[in-house]
């Protein structure tokens, strides 16, 4: 897939956007996003990668309108890498350890999305915190999957928090990412209930195939446009 440069006048900027560069991070009420004619999407994996086959297999059965630019692991080691390339999309690793900082590592990232002129980012098990760098390149911009009914359970292992917890309703959470963990504006959930045979594992398992059909259903609604946030909440309009 192509790796052609971004020019210089979209790097960061929404294009098809009508979100001003002073409100971009602000909670406040933002006005309306158009539909964005980029639907470059960059997908940031940590591990297997079963999120990123998801969106691969939407984007090729042709329920997600989009292209999926890059793909980028921060270890060698992300066996999502190999779906990845199977379906032939360009694939970098960027490993954190070369870097001196999070702010560096964070600043190569941004450069390596910008290049292939990527829209939205999706961090699809992407086990690294981000920097406000990264955050503040790609305002509103930037999905996350989390394994639970948000705000419940935020970090890690979110489906073995809840069975622990005793919870009779978990589920799956598509949110835009904001400096905080796991607080960002919510794009879509899906409840998943507990049955009382579960163990963590089989919740866990249900809560995936959850999160398969909404990470690309989520993708899609945020690169239709038609949205805004007001307050903490990601408003369709
Ligand atoms: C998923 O459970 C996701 O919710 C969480 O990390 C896991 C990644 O799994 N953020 P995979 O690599 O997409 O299979």
């Amino acid at each position: 897939m192509g790796s052609q440069g971004a020019p210089a006048q979209l790097a960061g900027a929404a294009r098809g956007s009508e979100v001003p560069a002073s409100n971009r991070m602000g909670f406040g009420a933002q006005p309306r996003l158009k539909m964005t004619e980029n639907r470059r999407l960059g997908v940031l994996i940590s591990g297997r990668g079963s999120n990123l086959q998801a969106i691969i297999d939407a984007v090729a059965a042709g329920r997600l309108l989009a292209t999926i630019a890059v793909v980028i692991a921060n270890t060698a080691n992300a066996s999502g890498l190999a779906r990845a390339r199977r379906a032939g999309i360009e694939t970098m690793v960027l490993a954190h350890t070369a870097y001196p900082s999070r702010e560096a590592y964070d600043e190569a990232l941004v450069a390596e999305l910008r290049r292939r002129d990527v829209w939205l980012v999706c961090l699809a098990g992407f086990m690294r915190l981000l920097s406000s760098t990264f955050i503040e390149a790609f305002p509103n911009r930037i999905l996350n999957i989390h394994p639970s009914l948000l705000p419940a359970f935020v970090g890690l292992h979110g489906q073995d928090q809840a069975w622990r917890y005793g919870v009779k309703i978990a589920g799956a959470t598509v949110h835009v990412v904001t400096p905080e963990l796991d607080a960002g504006p919510i794009v879509l959930q899906a409840v998943v209930p507990v049955e009382d045979a579960d163990t963590a594992e089989t919740l866990a398992a249900r809560i995936l195939v959850e999160e398969h059909r909404i990470y690309p259903e989520a993708i899609g609604i945020v690169l239709d446009g038609g949205w805004r946030i007001d307050g903490r909440r990601f408003v369709r309009s």
